[in-house]
């Protein structure tokens, strides 16, 4: 579990899969993916976070305010799965998607410091990457 100032990044709980589910079927959250998710896609891709877990110790966690503890979607670290022409598996990638409402304040960036603080000081990773689609501006901020 990762604590910032506003922020718990923490292992998924079944709890989390309905509101997921429906930020995945957001078709602003998904404007620079293929398409929605279905409520199984969005489901298996949690089942998938969770055996990275399992296996690593980390993954793309759940993200919720600790004043809260409302679900606001997801930031974390996490073995590539599949390669690119740059980069590929077992390069570990940093992501983030959270839900639109709870875009504009910084919560992306605050997450995604902290995850990137455990990646090298605690599992002492060489190298973390992160791609996008150029035109996800949004998402290459929060990368630079
Ligand atoms: C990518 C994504 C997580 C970025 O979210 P975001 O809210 O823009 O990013 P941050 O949380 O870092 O917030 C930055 C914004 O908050 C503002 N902000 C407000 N308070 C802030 C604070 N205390 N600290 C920092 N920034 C703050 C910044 O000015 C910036 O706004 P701007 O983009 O209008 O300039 C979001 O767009 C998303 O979930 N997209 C869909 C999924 C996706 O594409 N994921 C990435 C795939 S590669």
């Amino acid at each position: 579990m990762i604590e910032t100032e506003r922020l718990r990044l923490r292992p998924w709980r079944d709890a989390d899969l309905p509101a997921f589910a429906k930020m995945n079927a957001d078709p602003r959250v998904r404007r620079f993916f293929f398409a929605l998710l279905t409520r199984e896609q969005s489901d298996a891709s949690v089942a998938f976070f969770r055996q990275m877990y399992e296996q690593d110790g980390f993954c793309f966690f759940a993200a919720e305010m600790r004043e809260t503890s409302a679900f606001i979607g997801m930031i974390g670290i996490q073995r590539m799965n599949f390669p690119l022409p740059t980069v590929s598996p077992p390069a570990v990638e940093i992501g983030w998607r959270l839900q639109a409402e709870s875009w504009g304040q910084g919560l992306a960036t605050e997450g995604a410091q902290a995850a990137l603080q455990v990646a090298f000081e605690k599992f002492q990773l060489p190298e973390v990457v992160a791609f996008t689609v150029p035109a996800n501006l949004p998402s290459r901020r929060v990368m630079d």
